[in-house]
């Protein structure tokens, strides 16, 4: 399989009135041409600021880039400058945000907002352009896309203004794709059509896509592999059918367990992983979750534990999976979900 992207130990720091916060602490991971890679992990856990990295979009002011290599096809984009990565970003790589409305501009009609990544990067006249972000907007399936070409983002449903951000990530025919929870602010009904469409997109434009969540749940259905952070590092990656099936780390037994199943009420309430994520000013020594691992050993507390290999595309960093440590099945409730799993994918 064809590498697209490839990132390599990359650590970043905030500084903050309060110290240096060790965002990502040596990250790496790689996306294959035209694959969906999901990136999940709670809240804090570094999902954002890696994906920002990617397009160079952190503060510069406040984050500090201390090590690492971001190769977009063979290219370090972290030796790039300013203007060299302006060429990369919103051509090669786009990037959607969680709230269509602070993407769009509310001044400009949204057909112009679509036709300006395509003159800016297509060198295409003004004609053609209008013409592919007419185009652009039935393939996001905006209905009436000519009369909606003229229209303002206020004259658009919540649903619908994120699918104009589509088109515009789409606008340049990106080799990347990179979605922060581009359906969370969304309701229920609106966040599954927008993942269909981005499923079905994928296949149509053969874009790789980078989708961040927090909800396992939408990762069965629209990732191919999945990488699951935890206090600025990847714990677990895998393909969709190894992290639901086969989980490795009691982190990602957490998340799992986490998820409604099928005789979850509505009233009922969800499991939570207990405890707090780390503090990333003062990183803990040995497994980050060490302390909200009821399966925690010694070693847990003293030594960070290395990416042990389960498959060729399957590696979790758990002390669990040294050969010395004692056998640990997932819990029940992880075992159950894995099996329903196991049932809607046959
Ligand atoms: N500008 C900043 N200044 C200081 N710390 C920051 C800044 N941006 C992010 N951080 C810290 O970096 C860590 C990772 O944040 P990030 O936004 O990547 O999390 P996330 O996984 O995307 O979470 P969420 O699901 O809430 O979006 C957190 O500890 C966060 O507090
Ligand atoms: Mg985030």
């Amino acid at each position: 399989m064809e590498k697209i992207l490839e990132v390599n130990d990359l650590k970043i720091s905030f500084h903050t009135f309060s110290g240096e916060v060790q965002a990502i602490r040596g990250v790496s991971f790689d996306l294959n041409k035209g694959e969906t890679l999901a990136i999940v992990g709670e809240s804090g856990s570094g999902k954002s600021v890696t994906t920002k990295s990617i397009m160079r979009l952190l503060p510069e002011q406040s984050s500090e880039f201390k090590s690492g290599e971001i190769l977009f096809k063979g290219k370090d984009l972290t030796k790039l400058n300013d203007k060299q990565m302006q060429k990369i970003r919103g051509k090669d790589i786009s990037m959607i945000f969680q709230d269509p409305m602070t993407s769009l501009n509310p001044t400009m009609t949204v057909g112009k907002q679509i036709m300006e990544p395509i003159i800016k990067h297509q060198k295409l006249s003004k004609s053609e352009a209008r013409e592919k972000a007419v185009k652009l907007l039935d393939l996001v399936g905006i209905p009436n896309p000519e009369i909606r070409f003229k229209q303002y983002p206020h004259q658009f449903s919540g649903g619908m203004r994120q699918r104009v951000v589509i088109a515009i990530a789409l606008a340049c025919n990106p080799q990347i794709l990179i979605a922060d929870e581009p359906t969370t602010a969304l309701d229920v009904t609106i966040q599954a059509q927008i993942l269909e469409l981005m499923k079905s997109l994928q296949k149509k434009v053969e874009t790789s896509i980078i989708f961040i969540t927090h909800d396992l749940g939408v990762v069965a259905n629209v990732a191919d592999r999945v990488a699951v952070m935890y206090g600025g590092k990847i714990i677990e990656v895998g393909t969709v059918d190894e992290i639901f099936y086969n989980p490795k780390h009691p982190y990602t037994w957490g998340l799992i367990s986490s998820m409604p199943d099928l005789e979850t009420e509505e009233e009922d309430e969800l499991f939570a992983i207990p405890g707090t994520p780390p503090n990333l000013l003062n990183p803990p020594k040995g497994d980050a979750f060490a302390p909200r691992n009821q399966y925690a050993m010694k070693i847990d507390l003293e030594k960070e534990p290395p990416m042990f290999k389960v498959s060729d595309t399957h590696y979790a960093a758990t002390w669990l999976l040294h050969p010395d440590a004692p056998k640990v099945e997932p819990p029940a409730a992880v075992q159950k979900r894995m099996k329903m799993y196991q049932e809607q994918h046959k």
